[in-house]
């Protein structure tokens, strides 16, 4: 019996702080509540389903600059970029808070930031990284920078949450809202190279164990064959010589299901990537 009511002891005070674990957002929802409130895919809840009232009226904005200050809607791969989220309002708010996060057109996370600004933090929840406030922000505006991913990734998308709050430590009076913004590869500066394409490919895709590197042309190929992660790093990597009409294999067993690029950098420098799906 005396040990029964310890553990309703113990599991009302873990529900507790569980609870307060779960509902603090003042530090940021990944940071403090191991949550994401974009409205990515795959979230339950946005900013404004708690701070859904008040008066400010706000909204958010996502804005990619290159390095020149220029927005853009489309990236070049590896490419640096300054990413802003400003929450705007209809009247001036006490403090302001964001979230954001960057997946591929099919929901698979990419994390890419660095360099946050003051009032920025980076922090985790499963596989995504979200970039939100460091503490109730004194002003609308958030920046980070974001590298873009490798070759043949696609589209990325962009998903931002915020909120306008009144500083009185509770969702009253505080007002949320959400926004997306995709930017599309910029093939013309990728470096496909459209003669090797034209003799060389990757099936099949979606891959399951192996996946094959078929060389279609009148001439042997050499070169290296690697597989790429989307952060661009290589996960494997092996020198083939291809015979015309030939094919070499290529165990993915070992990787994790996903997104990643087969590049084919040939002997006589040009370069194939393509994007691979493992299942
Ligand atoms: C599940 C409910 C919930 C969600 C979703 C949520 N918050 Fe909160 N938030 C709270 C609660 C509860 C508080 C008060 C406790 C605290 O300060 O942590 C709060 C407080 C805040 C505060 C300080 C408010 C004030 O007036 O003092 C900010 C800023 C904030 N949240 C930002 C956000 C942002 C930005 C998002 C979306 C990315 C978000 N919150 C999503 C529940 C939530």
């Amino acid at each position: 019996m005396k040990k029964n009511i310890y553990t309703i002891f113990l599991g009302i005070i873990l529900f507790i702080g569980g609870q307060i674990l779960l509902t603090s957002s003042s530090n940021g929802r990944a940071f403090s509540a191991n949550d994401g409130n974009t409205g990515a895919p795959g979230e339950s809840q946005t900013c404004r389903s708690c701070h859904g009232g008040g008066q400010f009226n706000a909204t958010v904005n996502i804005t990619v600059k290159d390095s020149s200050g220029f927005p853009v809607t489309n990236y070049v791969p590896g490419k640096v970029y300054d990413v802003d989220v400003a929450i705007s309002t209809t009247n001036a708010a006490q403090r302001y808070g964001f979230q954001l996060v960057t997946l591929t057109s099919n929901a698979i996370p990419y994390n890419a930031w660095s360099q946050p600004s003051a009032n920025t933090r980076i922090a985790n929840v499963g596989q995504r990284s979200y970039a939100e406030h460091k503490g109730k922000s004194e002003t609308n505006l958030f920046s980070t920078k974001w590298t873009a991913p490798v070759a043949g990734t696609g589209d990325i998308v962009f998903y931002a949450g915020g909120a306008a709050v009144n500083n009185n430590g509770s969702t009253s009076g505080d007002n949320g809202d959400v926004t997306s913004l995709t930017l599309i590869e910029d093939i013309s500066t990728s470096s496909i190279e459209y003669s090797i394409e034209n003799v060389v490919s990757f099936f099949p895709i979606p891959a399951e164990d192996y996946f094959f590197l078929k060389n279609n042309g009148e001439s042997s190929l050499n070169g290296v064959i690697r597989v790429i992660d989307l952060q661009g790093k290589t996960i494997s990597e092996e020198l083939v010589n291809v015979l015309p009409n030939g094919q070499v294999e290529i165990s993915v067993r070992q990787l994790k299901s996903g997104i990643y690029m087969a590049q084919f950098a040939s002997s006589n420098q040009s370069i194939l990537n393509k994007r691979i799906v493992i299942r």
